[in-house]
């Protein structure tokens, strides 16, 4: 990327589309703000996991949006253990879906993963007891694992992180406190503390703050679509991020 070039991102996450979500999904892309380089998808794609609800999905994409678009998966879209038919689905549609690989676009390195529950500060879950609390566990650090190896593969100026479940507690504030621990984990937040990284993005908590950071001051941006409904009912519902005009350029 040149010194003066600039590369703006528009990011969204929860878009649970459903088998019946034709028409109405394009009119949300329609308003991708003019000049957007680069389309951000934050997991729960599907409603329910459904290869129709993924084929209206990239349908509506296909029709709307011809820009790049990088994605993770959700929770939602597991649901129906067809996760990799969502998958194919979409990738064959053109969109980037990353799931602990690293991609650069437009001179910008993107890291992505689903990741995974199990709480933040004293309400970390640890890995201790039953076999099934220990494949919980498990799972949470395979995730942060996975996020770490796409981390270390970038080697561009800028680097973002995507993921569905929330690295940091700050971004999930809004939610019942009951339900924090099934937001996401911090166990997220420690590979990407070791990346110099520009920003953050996660959805999941459609009920969650808008804003966060994690350790070293990168910002974390929840950009449920719910979310930015609620707080921006007069804009476009997608977060915007202007990469190249800020002090690391
Ligand atoms: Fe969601
Ligand atoms: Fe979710």
């Amino acid at each position: 990327m040149a010194k003066s070039e600039k590369v703006r991102l528009a990011a969204v996450g929860d878009l649970h589309c459903l088998k019946d979500s034709q028409g109405a999904l394009q009119k949300l892309f329609a308003e991708i703000p003019p000049k957007t380089d680069i389309l951000l998808l934050c997991g729960d794609l599907t409603d329910t996991g459904l290869p129709e609800e993924a084929r209206i999905l990239a349908k509506e994409l296909k029709v709307a949006v011809n820009i790049p678009i990088v994605a993770v998966l959700g929770n939602h879209d597991y649901h129906s253990g067809k996760q990799q038919e969502v998958e194919a689905i979409l990738s064959e549609a053109g969109i980037t879906i990353l799931n602990g690989e690293a991609r650069e676009i437009k001179g910008i390195g993107f890291a992505g993963v689903k990741g995974f529950p199990g709480g933040y500060g004293r309400g970390t879950l640890a890995p201790w007891g039953e076999d099934l609390i220990k494949q919980f566990v498990h799972e949470a650090i395979e995730e942060a694992l996975k996020l770490e190896s796409a981390l270390a593969k970038l080697r561009t100026t800028h680097r973002i992180a995507l993921l569905h479940y929330s690295p940091i507690q700050a971004t999930v504030e809004g939610e019942p406190l009951e339900v924090y621990a099934f937001m996401g984990t911090r166990r997220l937040e420690e590979p990407l503390n070791r990346y110099p990284l520009t920003a953050v993005f996660h959805g999941h908590a459609h009920h969650g703050s808008l804003e966060g950071q994690i350790a070293n001051n990168v910002p974390v941006y929840n950009v449920s679509l719910p979310l930015l409904r609620a707080k921006f009912p007069d804009q476009a519902p997608f977060r915007l991020l202007e990469i190249g005009s800020g002090a690391k350029e």
